[in-house]
C-alpha cells in the first residue's frame, strides 16, 4: 500500500477526457487548454467537447442548446419532491435526493447503451440548475421562475434564481465558472461515479453517488467554507494575522492546497481575475481584498496555493448567490464530467474492486456470549 494512503499517485483508469499537469498548473479538456476554453468558449460548447470528444460545429451546438432548453422543465413528480424538501433539507441533500428521484421517470432509465447515456447526460445537465433554482426560491417563500429557452445555460440559471435578467458581465462570469468546474480528471467524486458505473449500475445512481462525494468539505464543500471564513473574519480585522493564528492552531484554510497541483491552480488564476473585476464594480470590495490577504498569509506560512474553490467563493458572492448554493453549483457544472466518465467506463468496463491490507486481529476462535469479555465488563 502507498505510504500515505488516499490512492495518491495510483492510476485507476485510462481516460481520453481530461488531464492535469500538477507541476506546471495546466488543465486540459479533450486536448484544449482550459484557459483557451474560458476565453473563447461557452459551457454548452464545453459540454459537447467533454461528451463527444471534439468541439461542435455550429449546427451541432444549436441542436445541443435546443435539447438543453427542451429538457430544463422538471416533471411534476420531481417538482413535488423538491417542494417537499425545500423547508428542511440542506441544498446538497436536496440535490442528491432530487437527482435520484428524477431517475424514476427517465425514459432511458433501464439502459446503459451509449446513446441512452448521452440522452440522460443532457437531461441531467439541463435539469440540475432548474432543481437548484426551484429549491432556492421555494425555501425563500418565492414562486419558481420557469426556464427561458432563449437564454444561455449560465444566464438562464441566474434568471431562474433571481427572476431578473442577469447583466452580460454576470452571465459571462457565471458561464466561465461553469466551464472551469466541468471536469477534473480522477477527483474523488468522479472516481465515485466510475466505481458505481463499473458495477453496471446506471447513470443516475452514479451521479447521485458523485454528488454525495462532492458534498464533503475536502472536495466541493470547500467553496462554501471559504465564504464562511471570509464572513467570519469580516472586513475590520488584521486578516493576515488571523490566518497565521488559525494556521498556528493547525486549522486548515479551505480553498488552499491540492492533491495534484503543486503550483497555482489554473482555474483559480482565472476566477481571481473575475472576482477582482466584480469587486471593482461592487460596494463591497473587501471580499476580494481579504481574499488576497489570506492568499499571502497562507503562501508565507505554508507555501500553499489557492485552488478552484478559493476565488469562486467571492465570485459567486458578488453575483448575489447565497453561500449554501455554492456546492450545488459546482455539481451543476461537474455533472457533464461525471456523465462523460460514466459513459467512458460503461464503454470499456471492468469492475473496479481494489484490495485492502488486513491489519485486524489474527484468526481466533468464536467465544460464546456468556464467556465473552466486553470492554465495559473488562
Ligand atoms: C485538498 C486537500 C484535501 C489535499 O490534501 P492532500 O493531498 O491529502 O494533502 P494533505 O492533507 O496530506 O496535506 C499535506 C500537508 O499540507 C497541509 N495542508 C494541506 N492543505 C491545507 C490547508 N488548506 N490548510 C492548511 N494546511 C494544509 C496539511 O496539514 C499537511 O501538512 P503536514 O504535512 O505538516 O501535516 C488539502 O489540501 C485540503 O484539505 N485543502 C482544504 C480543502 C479544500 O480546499 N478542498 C478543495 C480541493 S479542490
Amino acid at each position: 500500500m502507498a505510504d500515505k494512503g488516499g490512492l495518491e499517485g495510483i492510476v485507476v483508469a485510462r481516460s481520453r477526457l481530461c488531464s492535469i499537469d500538477g507541476a506546471k498548473g495546466v488543465l486540459i479538456y479533450g486536448g484544449y487548454d482550459v484557459g483557451d476554453l474560458a476565453e473563447h468558449s461557452s459551457y454548452e460548447e464545453v459540454c459537447f467537447l467533454i461528451l463527444r470528444g471534439r468541439l461542435p460545429g455550429a449546427e451541432e451546438l444549436d441542436r445541443l442548446r435546443h435539447e438543453l432548453a427542451e429538457a430544463r422543465p422538471l416533471s411534476e413528480e420531481t417538482e413535488s419532491v423538491i417542494d417537499m424538501l425545500a423547508s428542511h433539507a440542506a441544498p446538497m441533500e436536496m440535490l442528491r435526493t432530487a437527482v435520484s428521484a428524477d431517475s424514476f421517470d427517465d425514459p432511458d432509465k433501464s439502459s446503459n447503451a451509449e446513446e441512452a447515456n448521452f440522452r440522460k447526460a443532457i437531461r441531467l445537465i439541463a435539469k440540475m440548475p432548474t432543481m437548484v433554482a426551484r429549491y432556492d426560491r421555494r425555501r425563500r417563500g418565492l414562486e419558481p421562475v420557469a426556464p427561458d429557452p432563449e437564454l444561455s445555460h449560465a444566464a438562464n440559471f441566474l434568471w431562474m434564481l433571481s427572476g431578473e435578467r442577469p447583466s452580460d458581465q454576470a452571465a459571462r462570469t457565471f458561464d466561465v465558472a461553469l466551464i472551469l468546474h466541468a471536469d477534473h480528471e480522477m477527483n474523488a467524486s468522479t472516481f465515485t461515479a466510475r466505481v458505481i458505473a463499473s458495477t453496471l449500475s446506471d447513470m443516475h445512481s452514479a451521479i447521485t453517488g458523485a454528488i454525495g462525494a462532492l458534498k464533503g468539505p475536502l472536495h466541493g464543500g470547500a467553496n462554501e467554507q471559504v465564504m464562511h471564513l471570509l464572513l467570519d473574519i469580516g472586513g475590520d480585522q488584521d486578516v493576515e494575522r488571523e490566518i497565521r493564528d488559525r494556521l498556528a492552531r493547525k486549522e486548515r484554510i479551505m480553498g488552499f492546497g491540492h492533491r495534484v497541483y503543486k503550483t497555482y491552480d489554473p482555474r483559480a488564476v482565472i476566477l481571481k481575475r473575475f472576482s477582482r473585476a466584480l469587486a471593482e464594480s461592487s460596494d463591497e470590495p473587501q471580499w476580494f481584498t481579504m481574499s488576497e490577504h489570506i492568499e499571502k498569509a497562507v503562501m508565507d506560512e505554508k507555501g500553499l496555493y489557492p485552488n478552484v474553490d478559493f476565488y469562486s467563493a467571492s465570485t459567486y458572492h458578488y453575483l448575489g448567490i447565497e453561500t449554501g448554493l455554492f456546492t450545488p453549483i459546482f455539481a451543476m457544472s461537474r455533472v457533464v464530467g461525471w456523465a462523460a466518465h460514466v459513459i467512458e467506463q460503461h464503454g470499456d468496463n471492468r469492475l473496479i474492486r481494489p484490495s485492502s491490507e488486513y491489519v485486524g486481529p489474527p484468526l481466533r476462535p468464536y467465544e460464546p456470549i456468556e464467556q465473552r469479555k466486553t470492554p465495559a465488563a473488562a
